[in-house]
Formats: structure tokens, C-alpha cells, sequence
């Protein structure tokens, strides 16, 4: 059995990680470590997990400890993984891998380094509607897809977004596109199985007027992919959500049929022109989502599996530098006014 230890134990440690990492087969959440010592050990007591640590230091020098879960904001994440890492442990980072892709590469190379695996959380691959429609697309059921759209906007409340410096300042990582866009870069990676080698992006701050905040708050990317595709993906946090426009959507044409799905309402329709259509042709069908987190649950126990059995990792270090590089690309075309070739 593994042993983990979790640092930064703020809200995507309490509403994501931590029932994932209780039930994750393969591994036992042994430690957590949090700067705010009352919040580590209220967490520690809440979840009866032995150790409870303040400086992440002392967590490192735990022989005890085989894994860490890095979940702190982004700009963070670089130093605490290499030390990690050169202390022996494996390492689990929260997506987005970094903020730059220097750090992203540091991190990638130390872990390579000192022979310890190293993950991205990007557990959106592992719902079910995501893995359902990457799997229609390999079985055939779109023909050859050549366009895919991703929608992922919403309201949030300015109030909401001054809580965290590093959700409006750039230099921190904020702003939509880095905080969930990376997700929806690497889910078009995912579906499409190729690379991205050129976007062109517009951006703006619109709404979320305030002298604090530094990031956008729409942002619109075309990307052009290695095998031919083009993709368009949307990104806000200002935008009210109406009748066609609730949070995700995603969209995907091939030559041979149609696919749509919103992943957190678990709808989904498929039109294929394949005769062995298991939806009936222009049938809308709503699956059944899983139930909430169990994706964490399926990332934690296959990185498990990964470092027990020296397997790739489910979502890999280049994974996470390639999600970003769209996401720097992106920004890069917006602030420049014209088409970026990847890689950067
Ligand atoms: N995978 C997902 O779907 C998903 C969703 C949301 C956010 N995230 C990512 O998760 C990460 C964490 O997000 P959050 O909202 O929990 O951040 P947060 O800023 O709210 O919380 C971070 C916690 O880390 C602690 N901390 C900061 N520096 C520390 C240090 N040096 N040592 C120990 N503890 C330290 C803080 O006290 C705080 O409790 C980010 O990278 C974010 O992008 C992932």
C-alpha cells in the first residue's frame, strides 16, 4: 500500500481530493500539510488521517511518505514538486502543471531525474462522457472529425473572484483560460489524438472591471492540429448563462456523423451515419453521469497502479506541458494579434 501525503489542503483538497484519495484503491492518505496550521489540523481530525504538518519540509523528510498530491495554486506548484521529487517522491500535480513552460520542464526533468513518476490532474479525461465519446471516435462512429467546439463559460461574481489573488492576477495564473480552459486544451487532445500547431485568439476583459484584476474574462481561441482539425474552444467567467449557453458544451463533426455532450448535465446525442449506430439516428440520449468524483477516484488509483507496477502515468508530464502550451499559445496570439505556431 502506498502512502500519501497531500500539500495545501484548501477548497479543491475538501470538495475534490480528499473523498477521491479515501477510497482510491492501492494507497492510504497518511499525511496532509497546510501553512494554515488550523485548517491542516482541523482537516487531519475531520478525516482521521495520522500526520498533520505545517512546512512541507517536514512532510518530505517523512520516509514514510512514498507519494505527494500537490494541490496548491499554480505559480507554487514548480518549487514544491521539484523538491518533491528530489526527495524521492512521487508526485501528483494539480493541473495547470505550471504557470510557464520553463517550470513545466524543470519539473518534468527533475522528476525524470530522480526516477520518481509524475501526474497532471487532469481527471476530466476520466468521466464517463468524456471516455464514452473518445470512444466512439476511435470505434469509427464520427467517420474522420475535423472540427470540435468547446464551450466553457459562466458567471462568476466579481466578489467571488477577488477571493484569491491568484484567480486575477496573470502573473499568478488566473484568468479562465489557465484555471479551466487547460482542462478543455487537454480534453481537445484527448478526443482528437492530435497536436496542436497553430491558434489564433481573441481576449478581453469586459465585465470584471477592477483595478486589482489583471486577467481576461472572455476568451476565444481557433486551433489547427497536426492531423488537419480545427477546434474552437470559449472561455468565460462573465458571461450569464441563458437557455443554450449553460456552462459546458462540447461539439464534435466528422464526416460520418455528429456528437454533443455537456458533461455536467451528462447529456449526450449522437447522429452516425455508421449502420451500427447504438443510438438511433437524430435520438437524443441522456446518460447516466457517475457520481461526483468519481474521476478523482479512477486518476489517483491508476497513478497508484502506475508507480507500483513502473507503468505510464494516466496523465503524464508531457500531457500537462502540451495542455499548457496551448493555454500560453493562446494568450501569446491574443497579446500579439496574430497566429502562433506551435510548439512555442
Ligand atoms: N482538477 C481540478 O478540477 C481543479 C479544480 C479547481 C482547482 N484546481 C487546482 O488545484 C490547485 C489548488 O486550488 P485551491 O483552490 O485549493 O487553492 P487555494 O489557494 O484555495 O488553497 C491552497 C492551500 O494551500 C495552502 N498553501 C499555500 N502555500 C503553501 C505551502 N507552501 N505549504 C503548504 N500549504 C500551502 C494554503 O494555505 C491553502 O490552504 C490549483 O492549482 C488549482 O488550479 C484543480
Amino acid at each position: 500500500m502506498l502512502r500519501y501525503g497531500v500539500i495545501g489542503c484548501g477548497p479543491v483538497f475538501e470538495v475534490f481530493q480528499v473523498k477521491a484519495l479515501l477510497k482510491a484503491r492501492g494507497l492510504k492518505l497518511s499525511a496532509v500539510c497546510d501553512l494554515d496550521v488550523e485548517r491542516v489540523k482541523k482537516t487531519a481530525e475531520n478525516y482521521g488521517i495520522e500526520k498533520a504538518y505545517a512546512d512541507y519540509n517536514n512532510l518530505l523528510r517523512d520516509k514514510s511518505i512514498d507519494a505527494v498530491v500537490v494541490n496548491l495554486p499554480q505559480h507554487l506548484h514548480v518549487r514544491v514538486c521539484v523538491d518533491s521529487a528530489q526527495a524521492g517522491k512521487h508526485v501528483y500535480v494539480e493541473k495547470p502543471i505550471a504557470t510557464t513552460l520553463k517550470d513545466a520542464r524543470r519539473i518534468i526533468d527533475v522528476c525524470e531525474a530522480e526516477r520518481v513518476k509524475l501526474c497532471v490532474g487532469h481527471q476530466r479525461r476520466f468521466i464517463n462522457i468524456e471516455m464514452k465519446a473518445r470512444n466512439l471516435i476511435r470505434r469509427g462512429y464520427l467517420g474522420k472529425v475535423f472540427k470540435i467546439r468547446v464551450i466553457a463559460c459562466w458567471y462568476e461574481p466579481i466578489e467571488n473572484l477577488l477571493q484569491k489573488e491568484w484567480w486575477y492576477r496573470k502573473e499568478c495564473g488566473g484568468g479562465p483560460l489557465m484555471r479551466w480552459g487547460v482542462h478543455k486544451t487537454d480534453t481537445l487532445r484527448f478526443l482528437l489524438g492530435q497536436e496542436a500547431v497553430r491558434v489564433f485568439a481573441e481576449m478581453d476583459t469586459f465585465v470584471h472591471h477592477n483595478r486589482k484584476v489583471t486577467v481576461e474574462d472572455n476568451l476565444v481561441a481557433l486551433y489547427r492540429f497536426n492531423k488537419g482539425a480545427i477546434a474552437e474552444l470559449e472561455v468565460s467567467n462573465s458571461q450569464h448563462e441563458g437557455v443554450t449557453s449553460r456552462g459546458e458544451t462540447i461539439e464534435i463533426w466528422g464526416d460520418k456523423g455528429t456528437l454533443w455532450y455537456r458533461p455536467s448535465m451528462g447529456e449526450m446525442s449522437l447522429l452516425s451515419l455508421k449502420k451500427t449506430n447504438p443510438v438511433n439516428r437524430n435520438s437524443f440520449v441522456t446518460m447516466k453521469l457517475e457520481p461526483d468524483g468519481q474521476e478523482m477516484v479512477k486518476i489517483h488509483e491508476k497513478f497508484a497502479e502506475s508507480i507500483k507496477k513502473n507503468k505510464k502515468p494516466p496523465v503524464t508530464g508531457e500531457d500537462g506541458y502540451k495542455a499548457l502550451e496551448m493555454v500560453l499559445a493562446s494568450y501569446k496570439s491574443a497579446i500579439e494579434h496574430k497566429p502562433i505556431t506551435l510548439p512555442l
